[in-house]
Order: C-alpha cells, then structure tokens, then sequence
C-alpha cells in the first residue's frame, strides 16, 4: 500500500524534477556534507583532475540522488545514473564504464546491491582508471587492460553497514546525510511553493514541516497535497489553517505519525507492556510487513525518541506514552529502567 509518509520514492514524487536544487547554494541543509563537497570540489578543478568518489549514505528522501546532479554540474561533466541491482553482470559494468569521458560522474545508487564479480570489475576502475577484462575462454582466456578516463563514482546507499569494506574504502569522500531539521525543512517548503507557484505563509510551511519526518522528499509531498486541499477550500492560500486541516484529514499527526506508527506505539505500550518487544514480532502483531517497518517506521520512532533499541527489543519511551496519553505504571518503569542497563 502506498503511504503519504514513506520517504521512498512514488510515482507522484518523480514528475517534480524541477522541485530539485541544481546547485550547492541552493541546496538547503546538510551543513557538513556541503562543506566537504564544495571544499574537494573546487580543488580538484584547482588542480584541473576529476573529483575524488564520493559515498553518500543515509535514509531515503534526503537528497543523495540531487547530491549527485549537484556534482556534475558543478565538475561541468555528464551524469550517468544506473543502481546496483540494474548492473547484473561485470560485462554491463564495463559497457557503462567505456562510454564515460573525463569528469563525468557515475552515479551508481542503492550501491549495497551490487553483486560481487562487478564489484570486483569497480576496484580497479575506481583506484587507477582502468578496466582489466578477460577475452575468451579456459586455457586461451587473456586479461587485457583498457584505460579508462578520470571519472568520479558516486555511490549512493540507505546500507552503509551492508557494503564490503574493500569498496567503501576506496571512496575518498565519505558523506552521512543526516535527517533536517524543521527549519531546514521550511525553507525547503517556502523554496517548493515559489517553484509550484503556490502562496504559503511561514506559519503554515512550518506546520508542513514539523510533521515532515526530516525528509525533504516528504515534505514536498505534504505540500502538494496541502496545495490540493487549500485550492478547493480557501482561495490557494496556505495558513497554519489549510495545512492542519489537510493534514489531519491525511491522518498525519502533529509529529508527522500516521496510523501505523501509532499502532506500532499502541501495541508496545497496551500489549507488551511498554516492551521490550522483537521487531519480528511486532510487525507480525500490527500485522505490516517487516521490511516496511524497519525502513519507514523504526528510523523514524528511533530518530524522534519515542522508541529505544535495547538488546532485548524495542522500548517505548516516556515520549511515547505522552503522545498517546497512557500512562506508565510503575512494574513498566521498572522494566525500563533495567532496559537503560543493556
Ligand atoms: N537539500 C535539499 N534542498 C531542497 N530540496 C531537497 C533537498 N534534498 C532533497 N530535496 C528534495 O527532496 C527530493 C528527494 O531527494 P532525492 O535526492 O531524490 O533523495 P534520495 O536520493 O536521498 O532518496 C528531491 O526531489 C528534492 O526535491
Ligand atoms: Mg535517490
């Protein structure tokens, strides 16, 4: 099912390519990350040699994808995008890798995925510039060498922890998206609206923001749907108004939870006694699928601190109780405070 609040990507999100900040000033947030890029940026064309490879890492929604776009216009060389899964076999490796010239960018996204015999082609790739390919079989099998132009990799993964470690050290700019903070996000939102060519007062991008789980991609998507709702109901103008009725309607609450992140607080709290609970078992419990749990919900009931991992499980927080009203009986206060030992 497709959910308002997941930070992956949907259909509805991928006609807004204009929404996309195409150069580093523009480009809101990620204070660190910025620095980093503009400092190995300007002097790798000091120096006239292409950029170093670049990993970024980090939920979904956060910006790797315009990251990247951002880089190749600014090194003036051609993007190529492809994904891990998409490169199959190394010879597909090699197809992309000939057609790349000097300062173009690879951008290879969900790069975890890539399978081993191409990421074994990518080593040498990336540290010398070249591409070592073997031609013909068995005892008259050679391995020829092909030079390949300076090109930058940038890989992109929501998996830091799954790449190989022979790969991630062989990018020379490592940068962790971090999730944004609601003033980023409303500056974000304000910059959207004037794209869209919608009204908003601050007060109400404000109201878009909080509620945007930390992810621009989100809060993009709150916007058009707040945008829809001010059109019919209130002259197109967005207040704090249209922007908490539209988003009450959605069923997205004022931190941003729909109804699953609810549940899934309602059930460590009412079923299992504040937790700690397995994550398998609570998604079987709410009935959601693991992985969506652990992609779209966790991190952010995680990031927000209304749940804690322990060793045992997850944990509901004070927070947590808050938010739904319940309140901790002193057997649960117990059990949390044993948790905070692990
Ligand atoms: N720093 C930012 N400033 C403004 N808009 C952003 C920023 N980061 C992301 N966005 C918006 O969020 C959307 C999702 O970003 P994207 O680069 O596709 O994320 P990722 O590749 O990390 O999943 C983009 O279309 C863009 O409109
Ligand atoms: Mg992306």
């Amino acid at each position: 099912m497709e959910r308002i609040i997941t930070p992956i990507e949907l259909w509805e999100d991928s006609n807004s390519l204009s929404l996309r900040p195409t150069s580093l000033k523009e480009y809101i947030g990620q204070e660190k990350v910025k620095k980093r890029l503009d400092i190995f940026i300007k002097a790798a064309k000091s120096r006239n040699e292409a950029l170093d490879h670049v990993l970024l890492y980090g939920p979904p929604g956060l910006g790797k994808t315009t990251l990247a776009n951002i880089i190749a216009t600014e090194m003036k060389g051609e993007l190529k995008v492809t994904s891990g899964p998409a490169i199959e076999r190394a010879g597909d490796l090699a197809a992309i890798l000939t057609t790349l010239n000097n300062n173009d960018v690879l951008f290879i996204d969900e790069i975890h995925r890539l399978n081993r015999s191409v990421e074994e082609i990518l080593y040498p790739a990336m540290e010398d510039y070249v591409l070592d390919i073997v031609i013909g079989k068995g005892a008259a099998a050679k391995s020829i060498r092909l030079d390949l132009p300076k090109f930058t990799l940038i890989g992109a993964t929501t998996r830091i922890g799954m790449l190989t470690s022979p790969l991630r050290d062989r990018f020379g700019v490592l940068c962790d998206m971090q999730y944004y903070t609601v003033e980023e996000l409303k500056e974000i939102i304000i910059r959207s609206s004037f794209v869209l060519n919608c009204n908003i007062t601050e007060e109400g991008a404000y109201e878009i923001a909080k509620r945007s789980r930390g992810t621009p991609r989100i809060a993009n998507r709150l916007l058009k749907r707040v945008r829809d709702y001010a059109q019919v109901y209130s002259d197109s103008l967005i207040t704090t108004k249209e922007a908490n009725e539209a988003l009450n309607l959605l069923e997205v609450d004022n931190m941003g939870f729909d109804r699953v992140d609810n549940k899934i607080l309602e059930a460590i709290i009412d079923n299992f006694n504040g937790g700690p609970v397995g994550i398998e078992t609570l998604s079987y419990f709410i009935g959601e699928e693991l992985g969506t749990v652990e992609d779209v919900y966790e991190p952010y009931l995680l990031q927000t601190g209304f749940i804690v991992r322990t060793a045992r499980g997850r944990v509901a927080t004070d927070k947590a109780y808050k938010h739904l009203g319940r309140i901790k009986n002193s057997n649960q206060e117990k059990i949390g405070e044993q948790q905070k030992l692990f």
